[in-house]
């Protein structure tokens, strides 16, 4: 398909996936509004309907909890194709039902990006509304997923870190007790090949800790105390640090000086902690189980957004730039999520090996801020043949460049229009 035509599809995907203001990741797979989803899917919509971008992100946080929390997944109707839905959660934190953990907080470094991009004249009046909403999640994210004020976010649930079925939380996951389940019956796997979705055996550990936060109430503290997971997330960690040097920009540019000052404490603690996450032996930042108080050994795509969080020292970059080139030596197209050299790779797996659209980007961008042009493109490069290749899906091999998982994806096309669509690149040139 010509690229033309490959925007117009992308389009075409948002607007059918647009349920009136807010958008499901596909159909059927994901018949709710997701978290970093939704807010991937505005920087889409952007592109030719800002006022749409923007409504996303409001209609997000619509369903923040009294607590701060904005949730992973609102249930705004009764979908029975998706499984595990409103009443196994059994959550009251808020006005709309929902599941009971966050996503990652990409929401402020969206709300910058349109900030920037405005053509309505408006962007400055809607983000001054949101503002006190992103610093209410994001004190919600340093008092209950960095209780110990280590300086890095932890996860709850696999889930929460958006990479479910990750290598990195094998060990973890594999010492959560299999209880309070009783039978169910999973409606993923109807949708899409199993071979592509994580294991039965984790998905009785994810509804078991969804079952013990269930216990507590969904207490936030209570939580943090006593979840059966909880790990430290490279992923997380480097989405929220850049998220808020983000915030901070948006703070600054409306005079908010209290809260600039604030979120500088923030970012001073974060840039510290985060190099605790650094493994010397594999040269990366990896994840941290909190619980056991031992590192992972493998590199994760999220390793590279170290960058993305502004970590642009000459020995990240340096180490970034060498598994760059030895990954590209392995795969046909890049970033691959898991680390191609580890034993717990799977090139089609979902987290364990496929590319995903989203996070190239972000990458990119870090590569990009830290000089580094070239592996920038060669990035976006790949990303644009994947899709050219494999259509919107929802991820890709990294070895035949083959869709896997959902088609017609949202945050796919999304990324298309606002990054990887050689369209966009041209005029950005
Ligand atoms: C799922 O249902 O697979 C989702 O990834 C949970 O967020």
């Amino acid at each position: 398909m010509a690229h033309a035509d490959l925007d117009q599809a992308a389009k075409a995907i948002l607007t059918e996936n647009d349920q009136g203001g807010y958008t499901i990741p596909t159909k059927g797979l994901y018949p709710y509004q997701w978290n970093w989803d939704s807010v991937f899917v505005a920087l889409g919509f952007a592109e030719f309907d800002q006022d749409r971008a923007w409504q996303e992100i409001e209609m997000l946080f619509q369903g923040q909890w009294r607590d701060g929390m904005v949730p992973h997944i609102l249930f705004r109707k009764d979908d029975p194709s998706y499984f595990p839905g409103p009443g196994v959660w059994g959550t009251d934190g808020g006005p709309i039902p929902s599941s009971g953990h966050s996503q990652p907080p990409v929401a402020a470094s969206v709300v910058h990006s349109l900030v920037e991009a405005d053509r309505t004249g408006k962007a400055l009046e809607r983000a001054k509304a949101l503002l006190p909403k992103l610093m209410a999640w994001h004190r919600w994210y340093l008092a209950y997923r960095d209780p110990k004020n280590l300086g890095v976010i932890a996860v709850i649930h696999p889930w929460e870190s958006g990479r479910d079925n990750l290598p990195d939380w094998d060990e973890a996951l594999r010492a959560v007790e299999v209880k309070d389940i009783g039978p169910y019956e999973r409606k993923d796997t109807s949708h899409v090949d199993p071979a592509m979705r994580p294991h039965k055996e984790d998905y009785d550990r994810y509804l078991s800790i969804v079952a013990a936060c269930r216990k507590v109430g969904w207490d936030p503290e209570k939580v943090a105390e006593t979840c059966p997971f909880f790990v430290a997330d490279p992923g997380v960690t480097f989405i929220f640090l850049r998220a808020n040097r983000d915030l901070l920009a948006l703070a600054e540019k409306l005079g908010m000086s209290a809260e600039a000052d604030e979120i500088r404490g923030w970012i001073a603690a974060m840039e510290k902690g985060s190099r605790t996450l650094w493994n010397d032996e594999v040269k990366a930042h990896v994840a941290f189980d909190e619980r056991r108080g031992k590192q992972t050994d493998g590199i994760s795509s999220a390793s590279f957004l170290a960058l993305y969080a502004g970590l642009h020292d000459p020995q990240t970059l340096g180490a970034l730039q060498g598994h760059f080139d030895r990954i590209a030596e392995r795969v046909e197209y890049l970033m691959p999520s898991y680390d191609p050299d580890h034993r717990s790779y799977e090139p089609l797996r979902y987290w364990r090996g496929p590319v995903w659209a989203m996070i190239n980007y972000m990458i990119a961008k870090g590569f990009a801020e830290a000089g580094d042009a070239v592996r920038a493109e060669r990035l976006r490069a790949d990303t644009a043949r994947l899709i050219e290749t494999g259509g919107f899906a929802e991820y890709f091999s990294p070895e035949t460049g083959a869709g896997a998982g959902g088609g017609s994806f949202s945050w796919t096309s999304a990324i298309w229009l606002t990054w990887a669509s050689p369209s966009h690149a041209e005029q950005a040139a």
